[in-house]
């Protein structure tokens, strides 16, 4: 395997799926919970809703538009509307950020560019050009990471610098896009993101790049940022610097903790956002002791739990950070029927429960499907 500037190809994570395992129980697993919506929305390679058939027609003609390379990711919901970050790991996505409405037990599902067709435009360096990953935040902001590579599976191409851009969900409106160029490097990989309030009400965003062992904070008020680079030890054991892995926890008294780790190495670790974000992380930093297995983080309930999986296993864990970090801890909460694979766990606020985004991707990373890849945004019932 390669590791390419900005390839995401492992950030999500694969190997072959293990056999299901027999007889498991999933405590906060019933199927029968009464939710009018709780069939998951199913759907394969990517509709979209062009401006007119001709539109349509000319982005197929013109390769720019490939419904079986299109896959999405990450994902966030504000009541009945999903947010998805559609990378652009192959050619012929025509959108990189786009939103549906949740419409249960549906097999389709019809995307709309989001904020607008203009901003998805390749090569403009004011559009967005590969979405990675995407936050909402209590004031109804979306913030996406935009790498700047597109075609990062095939050749990849730099089209931009990287950004990140934050809209108002409220009015369609982009905010504020923070450049990202002078933080990386060219040989960045960057992949996930946070966004902190801190408790005077500045905000923070944190990014995380694994070829440069670091966290980028930006200060939005101040208008600057600075890289926090890691010590070795994060990194320790790692063969290569593959994935870095990101997750804000919230305690009860508001402040708020960062915990990351690689992929392949063999310890999580945890930083208050407080020294993160005045940027003395040295000696700071808590060692949590050594994982079990690969995790996947997939993603927090905005509170003090963090879920995940293991490498290859559709089973998805929730530990909530209050408790020490061991594996009699870790409850099984979900497991795709499907042999899917989580790439997301995202709050649904609106039900009061927890959302997975999962879909055939190591199919999809492989060029192994037929007519696109299956993904699917189900709920994850019981109490979280
Ligand atoms: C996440 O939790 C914080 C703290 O409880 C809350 O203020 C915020 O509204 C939550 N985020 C969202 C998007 O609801
Ligand atoms: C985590 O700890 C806080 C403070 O002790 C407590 O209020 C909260 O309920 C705990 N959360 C869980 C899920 O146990």
């Amino acid at each position: 395997m390669r590791f390419l500037p900005g390839l995401i190809l492992i950030a999500l994570s694969w190997s072959a799926p293990r056999a299901m395992g027999q007889g498991t129980k999933y405590g906060l697993w019933t199927p029968d919970r009464a939710y009018s919506d709780s069939q998951p929305i199913q759907w394969t390679g990517g509709q979209f809703e062009f401006p007119c058939a001709s539109t349509k027609s000319l982005f197929k003609s013109s390769g720019k538009y490939i419904s079986k390379n299109v896959i999405a990711t990450r994902a966030q919901l504000i009541g009945d509307t999903i947010y998805l970050a559609l990378p652009r790991y192959r050619k012929g996505v025509p959108a990189t950020l786009v939103k549906t409405q949740i419409q249960s037990g549906t097999c389709s599902t019809t995307f709309k560019p989001y904020p607008c067709w203009d901003l998805q435009e390749e090569g403009n360096c004011k559009a967005l050009q590969s979405v990675v990953d995407l936050v909402v935040d209590q004031n109804e902001v979306l913030w996406v990471l935009d790498t700047g590579i597109v075609n990062t599976l095939e050749t990849p191409v730099r089209k931009c610098p990287p950004k990140v851009v934050a809209m108002s969900v409220k009015t369609g409106k982009v905010l504020k896009s923070v450049s990202l160029e002078g933080l990386t490097s060219s040989s960045s990989r960057l992949q996930y993101l946070v966004v902190d309030y801190a408790p005077d009400g500045g905000c923070f965003i944190y990014v995380s790049d694994a070829a440069n062992r670091a966290i980028i904070v930006y200060n939005l008020q101040a208008d600057r940022g600075f890289r926090v680079v890691l010590p070795k030890a994060v990194s320790a054991g790692c063969r290569s610097r593959d994935v870095l892995y990101i997750a804000l926890i919230r305690r009860d008294c508001g402040s708020t903790e960062l915990y990351f780790t690689y992929l392949s190495t063999s310890k999580l670790f945890s930083l208050k956002s407080e020294y993160l974000r005045s940027g003395v992380a040295d000696g700071r930093i808590l060692d949590l002791g050594k994982k079990p297995s690969r995790m996947v983080i997939i993603g927090t309930d905005n509170g003090s739990a963090i879920f995940f999986r293991n490498e290859g296993d559709a089973e998805v864990y929730r530990w909530d950070t209050n408790s020490t970090f061991s594996e009699t801890n870790f409850k099984p909460v979900y497991r795709s029927q499907t042999c899917q694979l989580v790439t997301h766990a995202v709050p649904d606020y609106k039900r009061n429960t927890m959302r997975v985004l999962q879909s055939n991707f190591p199919d999809y990373m492989q060029n192994r499907i037929g007519c696109g890849a299956i993904q699917q945004l189900g709920l994850m019932q019981g109490c979280w």
